[in-house]
This record gives structure tokens, C-alpha cells and sequence, in this order.
């Protein structure tokens, strides 16, 4: 028998409740955005938990087994979206009242997110830098900048049900995946041809949900620093702008033109 529990204990509530401790006194607001990221980071952990699921399923070609953790993931991201809008109830001054102190801290710092990047096929080694005064998390991103990406694991998942789908950015390579994509694209209706194309499309609602939030963030930092340079040092929402188009699976974008 396992050692009596009770709410507070399993889930550490008191540990918890201790975690947000505001820089400024009488700040008023920074309750709000220390809770807002703090939340955004226990998401990030379950979204990387359910990426994971996903790409290990694609990897042993148990690509049904993929779906749940894709879709888990996309909710999760849409609920990311909607916690915005709980930050844009904070009005510019009542930021400004907060904001010099905690500077040069900047989700642009968050390991997490550039890990969800890297395993979705968008990781950036200089992202590395910014990871860099904390030696865990250096060695957590770098791991996964070197590591399998879920494209790479559907490329498996597609092989292991006999389409020609090889890895790598040659061009033959890429031109053979076009082919393959579009041939699964165009028909679909067989169970396993169906999997694999539910799970393309939830592949495509992961990089729109992201790309969404990108969006979003870009006009919430807007609305709260105007012009003004970011925390974390960048030129700020000209910068986010800069990153609007980034797309994780170009080619499950791509294929659209083929059919
Ligand atoms: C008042 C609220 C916020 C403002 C004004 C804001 C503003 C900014 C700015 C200006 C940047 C560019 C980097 C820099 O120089 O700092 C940035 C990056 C970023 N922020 Fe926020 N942010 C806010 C809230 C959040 C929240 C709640 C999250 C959730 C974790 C978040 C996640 C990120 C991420 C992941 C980046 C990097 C984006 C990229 O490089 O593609 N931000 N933010």
C-alpha cells in the first residue's frame, strides 16, 4: 500500500503558493504577470511531455498513437492564446510600475519554448546564448538541438508504411517527400493513409496555433510597451514582428500547392 496522501502534499500547494515573490512593492499588477508566466511554463513542461509521446509513437511506427498526444498539445496552445488576454487586463502604466526591475529577464529566456521550437523543427543554436547563465538549462536545449524532431519522426512513421519519404535537405530528398506527401494528401481514405493524414493536419494546427500566439503576443507586447526596446534587450515588438512568419513544417504547407 502506498504512503497516505492528501491534496496539499501530492500537489506541493505550499511550495507552489511560495513561488511568486514580486520584485517592486506595491506594485500592484506584477502578481498578475508573475502568476501569467508561471502558468505559461507548467504548460510549456506538458507540451514538451506530449510532444515527446508523439514523437516517440512516430518513431516506432505507431503512428495512431501519435494523435491524443498532438491534439492534447494543441489544446493546450490555444489555452495559451486565451491567457493573453488575462495580461492585456493590465493597463501600460500599471506595467511601467514593475517593469525596469526585472529587466533583463524576457520570455526570450525561456529554455522551454526554444526546446517546443527545436523539437518541432525550428531550433536555433544561438537561442543557446540567452539559455547560457544556466548551465541546466544549456545542456537541456542543447540536447535537443541535437536530437530527433518530429518531422524527422514522421518521416518514419510514412517509410514504415511504404511511402518514399526520405530525410535530409537534398534536393532529390526533398522533391521524393513533396511527392509522397502530396500522393497522401490526394488519398487518404484507407485507415493506415488516414492516420498518417489526421496526423499531418495536426501537425499543421500545432505550427498555426504557434504561429497564432505569435501573432497575438506581438499586439499584447504592443499594447504594453508601444515602441519601447524589449527586456530582454531586442529592438521589441519590431522584433516579434520579425519572427511572424516563421512556420515549423513548411512542407505540410508546401503541399497545398500539389493537390
Ligand atoms: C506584459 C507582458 C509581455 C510583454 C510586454 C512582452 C514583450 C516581449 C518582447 C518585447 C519580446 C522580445 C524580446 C525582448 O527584447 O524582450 C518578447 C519575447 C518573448 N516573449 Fe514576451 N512579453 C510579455 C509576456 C510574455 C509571456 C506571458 C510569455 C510566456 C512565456 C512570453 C513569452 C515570450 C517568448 C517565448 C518570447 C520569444 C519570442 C521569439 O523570440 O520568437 N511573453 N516578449
Amino acid at each position: 500500500m502506498g504512503v497516505p496522501t492528501d491534496y496539499a502534499t501530492y500537489l506541493r500547494i505550499d511550495e507552489l503558493l511560495d513561488l511568486q515573490q514580486p520584485l517592486s512593492d506595491g506594485a500592484h499588477d506584477e502578481m498578475l504577470f508573475i502568476v501569467v508566466h508561471q502558468v505559461y511554463e507548467l504548460w510549456f513542461k506538458l507540451i514538451l511531455h506530449e510532444l515527446d509521446a508523439a514523437a516517440v509513437a512516430l518513431d516506432d511506427a505507431r503512428a495512431h498513437a501519435a494523435l491524443r498526444p498532438m491534439h492534447r498539445a494543441v489544446a493546450v496552445e490555444q489555452l495559451l492564446i486565451d491567457q493573453l488576454h488575462v495580461l492585456e487586463s493590465m493597463s501600460p502604466d500599471g506595467f511601467m510600475r514593475f517593469r525596469d526591475p526585472l529587466a533583463p529577464a524576457s520570455g526570450f529566456q525561456s529554455t522551454q519554448f526554444r526546446e517546443i521550437e527545436a523539437l518541432s523543427g525550428a531550433g536555433d543554436a544561438r537561442h543557446l546564448d540567452a539559455a547560457g547563465r544556466d548551465e541546466i538549462h544549456r545542456a537541456q536545449l542543447s540536447e535537443r538541438l541535437g536530437g530527433r524532431t518530429l518531422y524527422t519522426a514522421l518521416g518514419m512513421s510514412m517509410r514504415a508504411a511504404g511511402f518514399d519519404a526520405p530525410d535530409g535537405d537534398h534536393a532529390d530528398a526533398r522533391a521524393r517527400r513533396m511527392s509522397a506527401l502530396a500522393s497522401l494528401y490526394r488519398d487518404h481514405d484507407d485507415a493506415p493513409r488516414a492516420v498518417l493524414h489526421e496526423l499531418c493536419e495536426a501537425f499543421v494546427d500545432h505550427d498555426e496555433t504557434i504561429a497564432r500566439w505569435r501573432h497575438h503576443h506581438a499586439l499584447m507586447a504592443a499594447r504594453e510597451i508601444g515602441s519601447r526596446t524589449g527586456s530582454g534587450g531586442s529592438l521589441g515588438v519590431a522584433y516579434l514582428q520579425s519572427t511572424l512568419d516563421r512556420r515549423f513544417f513548411p512542407e505540410l504547407w508546401e503541399v497545398r500547392n500539389q493537390l
